[in-house]
């Protein structure tokens, strides 16, 4: 079979889209060899687009038959032919097209393919390197499609919600100065002014408050951002943000803005975002959940049962308490009946995760049971189950140490054991704001404090004295949006008096001259009538994982890089001629 050109052939349907309503049609349709079944007098191709498959069939024509048969998986070619109706048994109910199969008069080969390197039809385990390096392969299975289209629909709603809202979207720029976001800069060399570099943005932080204080009032974009920063499932160097910011703006009115996006959003897979959403403080987040992202499908909540131990013999919970540490547990419902085996396991995870021990209890038929029973006494056993709720058929596991450290280690026990006992329902939707987040954060090696979210943040009001006072303690403006786990937004009021700013600068350990440097034009913006404001910034690649079902941002993404910040397709990072670090006045290490 010979390759021909397209000429005029014009595609009449795509390969998802004939069903028995077509019977009878002529079409023509264009698209990929998914499989070819040779049955000797027929031939059966399955042809493959973006849209779907449908089932083409040559027969009684012998040319046909025997070009049919040189098809290969990949090849690309042009089918003429009539829709019919498929024989009773060999209807395909799962298939939108499985009812109705295409008899060709005409195939024509467009383009022949390399056996490629992995097979695109029977979604072989293939490894992740292997998939990034033919991205262009990988991108071609059903799956890939799927997720790469959903994101579009996604990227479409949010661009329609918000026009219809009154915001403006607005590109702001990728050549820019480093914005604080707590990363480090990708920076670009300039060649018109030697030795001196623009930064990548981190996020169009200082733009869009910019476009406040140019009166924009309502922005947003859907926008690339730049973070040199250890890579994760749920981090990439370069990721997209839908960033948005509100003149005028209050908690009230951000949530209000995006909580129905996130309604929207939903919609798409068929689900609901029941409005409103929770709100939790920070500290009781972490208290709670151990974590400022929890996962609120589980429930498990982590409480406080210090009280039960406080007058008992056990002088692990007792010395603990004494010091200033807590006895903190969890309800693993329904876990009163595991082994010994998986009791040890337990423990085990929780040592890995750095507690000093596990103390499980249980209440059944057979009795209190717990390896702290003699040392502790029946008594305040049973209190504790009581406390933390649990009934005979569960299991409470506990710890004791400092407040948060316990609540962080039962935070990812808690985490661990809901995976394990599959309470993590894949088509439940919990979101909540994480609100009241610290100020600052103090850094034990630095012996200084960070900022938590960025340096534009505003205190809390109720918190402002507290600022030059004890800094620590002082809450913040901020929120995190938190979908099933995963932090998918975080954004705050911002503070819009210079003489704030310049206060929080100067808590965090920013001289007058380095803010002047690196933020001198904000600066000086803000005194030519700043509005209040603020507003959110949602990490798109995670709202699309989780909308595709995908555990990691890399399968949402057309071209991500690995975990080494590497495009394993492109070869970037890579070295670059002499003549053009030259050009930079760049030496060559
Ligand atoms: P923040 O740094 O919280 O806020 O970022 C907002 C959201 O972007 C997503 N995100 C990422 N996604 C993939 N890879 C990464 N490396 C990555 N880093 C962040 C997260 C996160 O919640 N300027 C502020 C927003 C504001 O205050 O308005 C900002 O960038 O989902």
């Amino acid at each position: 079979m010979i390759v021909e050109p397209l000429e005029n052939l014009a595609r009449t349907h795509t390969c998802g889209e004939l069903t028995a309503a077509d019977i009878g049609k002529d079409v023509v349709l264009l698209g990929w060899v998914h499989r070819v079944r040779d049955l000797g007098a027929l031939v059966f191709v399955d042809l493959r687009d973006r849209h779907g498959l449908t089932q083409v069939v040559a027969r009684d024509n012998d040319t046909l038959v025997a070009n049919a048969k040189q098809l290969r998986s990949e090849f690309v070619i042009a089918v003429c032919g009539r829709v019919e109706a498929r024989g009773a048994d060999a209807v395909n109910p799962k298939m939108k097209t499985g009812e109705v199969e295409v008899t060709a008069n005409a195939i024509r080969l467009l383009n022949e393919a390399k056996v490629p390197p992995f097979g695109i039809a029977d979604d072989p385990p293939i490894s992740e390197d292997m998939r990034l390096k033919y991205r262009y392969l990988d991108l071609r299975r059903p799956r890939m499609q799927h997720n790469l289209a959903l994101r579009h629909r996604a990227t479409m709603e949010i661009r329609k919600y918000f026009d219809e809202q009154g915001f403006l979207e607005i590109e702001t720029p990728m050549l820019t100065k480093s914005t604080p976001e707590g990363a480090r800069d990708y920076l670009v060399p300039s060649r018109v002014h030697p030795g001196e570099f623009y930064a990548l943005p981190q996020s169009p932080q200082i733009f869009k408050q910019i476009l406040m204080i140019s009166g924009m009032d309502r922005y947003f974009q859907i926008v690339k951002c730049f973070r040199d920063e250890d890579l994760r499932a749920d981090r990439q160097p370069e990721f997209t943000q839908v960033d948005v910011e509100i003149s005028f703006a209050t908690e009230d009115l951000v949530f209000s803005v995006l909580e129905p996006l996130m309604d929207r959003l939903m919609a798409i897979v068929g689900t609901q975002a029941p409005r409103p959403f929770l709100r939790l403080p920070y500290a009781e987040a972490i208290a709670k959940y151990g974590t400022d992202k929890p996962d609120l499908r589980c429930g498990m909540e982590i409480r406080n049962l210090s009280d039960a131990f406080a007058e008992s013999n056990f002088s692990v919970f007792r010395t603990a308490i004494a010091t200033g540490g807590d006895v903190r547990g969890f309800v693993v419902p329904g876990a009163a009946k595991y082994s010994r085996r998986e009791l040890d396991e337990l423990v085990e995870q929780a040592k890995q995760l750095g507690a000093a021990g596990l103390v499980w209890a249980r209440a059944s038929d057979a009795g209190v049971q717990s390896p702290a029973l003699k040392a502790a006494g029946e008594g305040a056993i049973r209190t504790a189950l009581e406390r933390a709720g649990a009934a005979p058929s569960d299991l409470l596991v506990m710890a004791a140490g400092a407040p948060e450290a316990t609540s962080r280690m039962l935070g990812q026990l808690r985490l661990n054991v809901a995976k394990k006992e599959n309470l993590l329902d894949p088509d439940a939707f919990a979101f909540l704001w994480v609100v009241d987040f610290p100020m600052f954060e103090w850094l034990e090696e630095e012996g200084r404090y960070e900022f938590m979210h960025h340096p534009f943040t505003a205190p809390l009001e109720s918190d402002r004295h507290l600022l030059e006072t004890d800094q620590g303690r002082a809450r913040a403006r901020a929120y995190d949006l938190v979908l099933n786990g995963s932090e998918i937004g975080g954004g705050s009021i911002r503070i819009h008096d210079q003489s704030l700013q310049q206060l929080v600068f100067k808590l965090l350990g920013i001289s007058d001259e380095e803010a002047r440097l690196r933020f001198g034009f904000f600066v000086d913006a803000l005194v030519y009538g700043t509005p209040p404001h603020g507003g959110i910034a949602l990490g798109l690649d995670r709202i699309a994982a989780i909308l595709c079902g995908e555990a990691s941002i890399r399968d949402v993404i057309a071209f991500p890089k690995t975990t080494q910040a590497v495009d394993l397709m492109a070869g970037a990072p890579s070295a670059v001629s002499e003549k053009q670090l030259r050009e930079l006045r760049i030496k060559p290490v």
